[in-house]
């Protein structure tokens, strides 16, 4: 089984992959965090982030052993990869790694923001995540906060939403529900109730399936 765990910036579906994957004992893959190393080598490099070609030489390039590495999960490589994200070429370098990910028995999690409409579209099961975005600022302030990063919240919104504006305008792949995902709002949840609440939607589904 292929799960999509599509949404905007902060709004958990990492978490929630993980959790997913977790609980069915699929492997789980966080996108983000391929687009987040392509930009950072770009950064290393003091290359241009819109340097396409540099950028695809970089996508080729990726070290999956590399994708733990906790600067990805800063700020200002968020910021970079939401800039090299946009470059046509590059999200075409990325579509077999995450097919073949998402194909690799014995079923998989992925999550990021083109998965059920561009990398899986025949997913078994499709969750848009959304929240509030003051709510994500706020778990984003927290989480940043933890992690002994300096972060102020009025920032953190306006890079949010910011980034929601790229993403959703961009002209290849852009942020938005493919016409048969769940839509899971968990502005008012937890982690454990945003688990939960996606658990029950994977389950009727394949209930549904059964059935028919
Ligand atoms: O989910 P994230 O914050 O780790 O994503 C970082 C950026 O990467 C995001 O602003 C847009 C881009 N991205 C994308 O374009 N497609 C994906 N499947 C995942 C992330």
């Amino acid at each position: 089984m292929i799960i999509a765990i599509d949404g905007p910036a902060a709004s958990g579906k990492g978490t929630l992959g993980k959790r997913l994957a977790h609980h069915y004992g699929y492997r789980h893959l966080d996108t983000g965090v391929i687009y987040r190393a392509v930009a950072y080598a770009l950064m290393k490099a003091g290359a241009d982030l819109r340097d396409e070609p540099a950028a695809v030489t970089a996508a080729q390039e990726l070290d999956p052993e590399k994708f733990g590495d906790p600067v990805l999960k800063t700020q200002k490589v968020g910021e970079a990869a939401s800039v090299v994200s946009a470059l046509p070429r590059v999200r075409e370098a990325l579509v077999n790694f995450q097919r073949q990910f998402a194909a690799d028995p014995p079923g998989a999690v992925l999550d990021g923001r083109d998965i059920g409409t561009v990398i899986c579209p025949d997913a078994d099961v499709k969750i848009f995540v959304v929240a509030d975005p003051k709510v994500r600022a706020r778990r984003r302030t927290l989480e940043a906060r933890a992690r002994g990063e300096d972060a102020d919240e009025a920032a953190v919104l306006a890079d949010i939403l910011q980034r929601d504006e790229r993403d959703r305008n961009r002209s290849v792949a852009p942020l938005k529900p493919a016409p048969d995902a769940y839509l899971l709002d968990n502005s008012q949840l937890d982690i454990e109730g945003g688990v939960r609440a996606a658990i029950d939607i994977i389950e009727a589904v394949r209930a549904g399936r059964q059935r028919g």
